[in-house]
């Protein structure tokens, strides 16, 4: 595939998927799952920052088996058109398995394995947690999204939304490890490396967030807090050709990934503007030969309300 001419969020989102789901911690996910499934009906999830609503499905499908019969999910994101295609795509999803769906903010799917509603929310998780009035939830769910965010804050605009003994479900956190693979040239790679890390800490429009080590971080918090760190292990993401292509839109995804590196370091003044024009024009390269391989290191945590 060779570079798009336009990059689009969601896209990114969509092809994230497939790099997700084989990159989840099974013992985080599994623990996770049966905590909530011991819930009483329904389980409330609250999801922040959901993107187009890939949790939503693994949690339906991770529920439909078990003696669940009815989940109430709220999915939350300050991006609208994140929002958007997460309630188009869902609505697709669910009448493919077999569910009626109707509604627009709210989604009901009926006659299925599991009464489902599915509430669609464009808003800063700030905001929705500070007007909050409904009923608490058995779980927040938040992937990706505490290295965005400065992780005090964040958990305690939250905790109060959750039940006592809620859990906090928060996988695929950065942590500090970035690798492209063959090598350019090695102290230039470490050198994009290392400042496309230090650009996640200085983002002027997101000051205090976690950063580039938000996995370590959440695990340093969580255990300070008074809530339990039950679970919690790697997720890394690992992308690689199959043959000479990439698995499902991945080749797309790898763009998008070398896009936030030349959008966050383009001019920076630690870098030869034309050694790294070229630099990214290789990599761009080896994406549509099928040669990149991209590893980024990160954890996800399982923690419960104290
Ligand atoms: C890296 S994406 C992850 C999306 C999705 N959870 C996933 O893993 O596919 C981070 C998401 O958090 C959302 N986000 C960032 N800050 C937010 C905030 N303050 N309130 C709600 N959503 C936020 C972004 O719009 C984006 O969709």
């Amino acid at each position: 595939m060779t570079e798009p001419d336009t990059y689009s969020y969601p896209r990114y989102l969509t092809a994230k998927r497939t790099v997700d789901a084989r990159a989840l911690n099974e013992r985080v996910w599994t623990q996770f799952v049966e905590r909530i499934a011991e819930q009483a009906s329904p389980v409330r999830v609250l999801e922040v920052g959901g993107g187009v609503g890939a949790t939503v499905q693994r949690i339906v499908d991770a529920l439909e088996p078990r003696v669940v019969d009815a989940l109430r999910y709220t999915i939350v994101d300050i991006q609208s058109e994140n929002i958007e295609t997460a309630r188009a795509a869902l609505h697709d999803w669910a009448e493919d398995r077999g569910y009626s769906v109707s509604g627009g903010q709210t989604q009901a799917w009926t006659g299925g394995p599991l009464d489902v509603s599915v509430e669609f929310q464009t808003a800063d998780l700030f905001d929705l947690a500070a007007s909050h009035d409904g009923p608490l939830y058995d779980a927040v769910a938040a992937q990706a999204v505490f290295d965005l965010l400065p992780i005090p804050d964040a958990h305690d605009a939250l905790a109060p939304l959750l039940a006592p003994g809620g859990l906090w479900y928060l996988p695929i956190h950065f942590d500090g490890v970035t690798a492209f693979e063959p090598p350019v040239e090695a102290d230039l790679d470490a050198r994009v490396e290392r400042l496309f890390h230090e650009s996640m800490n200085d983002a002027p429009d997101q000051p205090g967030r976690s950063g580039a080590h938000c996995g370590r971080r959440l695990l340093t918090h969580f255990q300070g807090a008074d809530d339990s760190l039950l679970e919690a292990g790697a997720s890394d993401w690992v992308v690689l050709p199959e043959g000479e292509a990439y698995p499902g839109d991945e080749a797309y995804f790898l763009h998008h990934i070398l896009h936030f590196v030349e959008t966050e370091l383009t001019g920076h003044p630690d870098l030869d503007a034309d050694a790294f024009a070229e630099w990214m024009a290789t990599r761009r390269r080896q994406v549509e030969a099928g040669e990149l391989t991209y590893i980024a290191h990160q954890l996800d945590v399982l923690a419960q309300k104290g």
